[in-house]
């Protein structure tokens, strides 16, 4: 192993149902079927233990697919194991996703008793027809109360996905929303924008003619309001899509936005361990035979060169508001970012990118044409 693994991240790709936008890696399955994955899960990571790969974990994080759908016993079996092969004195941030109507008190217990710190919820919206759009099988009420459970079991770090851009909302609808879960103290937002993927429900009614997308102008107006909206409300942006209170980014996330090293598991998990880029197969019986012959199977596995590390480094530093430390990239690659990249200079004189304490960084007006921009480095 040549370098520090600093985050786990751990793939349950079960869903109770199928949101319509929805392309993740994710089914319906039987008990059978997840009893079987859950135990494949533990030899991969028993697997990884033995391997030295998680010395050095400071954050893991359960996601999906829906963790919660995983039934108390099972998830008691993955969380004990995942203590006896990670010291968790060490980790500082440690979250599962969860699906708002899943979370009851016992289910919060069990995640405070294995020391989760942070949740995950997909909430997307309070408004029923919204939520009724994107085919979610939760109420505003499962919302508010799964935040109340958290909060009185003592988990306090909680996030909420939400999406935009539904039909010709206005920006009021989210803005009610924001609203009413800034009060009750959420320390994070996740805000995307609604992308029509390939394959789901939402694109065969779109195809259909059931419904618009909203106009990429409206989009982006809308985009900027929920930015300024979320800064009025206290809550600072720190990358394209994701919001926090100070001090509440997620550690989790931001290796992976800092190019760093990590480690995933289960089936379709990506990650970057030994200056490779792997994901693990799509499907659960090859997932299951790759463990058996202590072979894994992927479906992606390319090691990357010194250019393919710096374009990675591009487009994900430049997702952070913060934008790209030009002296980590410096101790990172031995190279000046300037001479690399020689129309930097242009574009910091364009006001296109902004140049502070050697951080260099998208000028916030232009982070929604951050493709754009990004292709001047490509
Ligand atoms: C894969 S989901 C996992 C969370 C959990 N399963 C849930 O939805 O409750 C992660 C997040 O990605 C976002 N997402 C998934 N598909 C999307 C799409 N087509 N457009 C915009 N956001 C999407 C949703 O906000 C979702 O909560
Ligand atoms: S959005 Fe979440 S709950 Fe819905 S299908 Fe995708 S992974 Fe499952």
């Amino acid at each position: 192993m040549t370098n520090k693994i600093e985050a786990l991240y751990i793939h349950i790709p079960f869903c109770d149902h199928i949101c319509t936008y929805c392309d993740f890696y994710k089914m319906v399955a039987k008990e059978s079927l997840k009893e079987k994955y859950i135990k494949y899960l533990i030899k991969e990571l028993e697997m990884r233990y033995k391997q030295d790969y998680l010395n050095d974990i400071k954050t893991i994080y359960i996601g999906g697919g829906t963790p919660s759908s995983l039934n108390s016993d099972l998830l008691e079996e993955l969380l004990t194991k995942i203590e006896s092969c990670i010291n968790l004195d060490k980790v500082v941030e440690y979250t599962f996703e969860a699906n708002p109507g899943d979370i009851s008190y016992n289910l919060a217990k069990i995640l405070k008793n294995h020391r989760i710190n942070r949740v995950s919820l997909g909430v997307q919206s309070l408004d029923k027809d919204k939520l009724l759009f994107l085919g979610r099988n939760h109420t505003k009420e499962n919302v508010i109360n799964a935040i109340t459970i958290l909060q009185n079991v003592k988990i306090y770090n909680i996030n909420a996905d939400l999406i935009y851009g539904v039909n010709d909302e206005k920006f009021g609808l989210i803005k009610k929303d924001l609203k009413i879960l800034s009060k009750m103290d959420l320390t994070h937002f996740s805000v995307y924008s609604l992308i029509l993927e390939e394959k789901t429900i939402l694109k065969q009614k779109f195809t259909k003619g059931e419904f618009k997308i909203m106009n990429s102008d409206k989009e982006r107006k809308l985009y900027y309001k929920i930015v300024k909206y979320l800064h009025k409300l206290g809550y600072h942006q720190y990358e394209v899509s994701n919001f926090s209170k100070q001090n509440f980014e997620s550690v989790h996330n931001l290796t992976y936005w800092n190019n760093e090293h990590y480690l995933g598991i289960g089936s379709n998990a990506s990650y970057y361990i030994d200056d490779t880029r792997y994901t693990n197969i799509n499907n659960l019986e090859k997932y299951f035979l790759g463990i058996d012959i202590k072979d894994l199977i992927y479906s992606e596995k390319n090691l990357l060169t010194e250019k393919d590390k710096i374009a990675e480094e591009i487009i994900l530093g430049f997702r952070k508001t913060k934008g790209i430390s030009l002296t980590d990239f410096k101790n990172k690659y031995n190279k000046d970012f300037f001479e690399v990249y020689p129309i930097t200079n242009d574009l910091i004189a364009n006001k296109y990118l902004t140049f502070k304490d050697n951080f260099l960084a998208i000028s916030p007006k232009y982070v929604y044409i951050m493709n754009e921009i990004l292709l001047k480095f490509l």
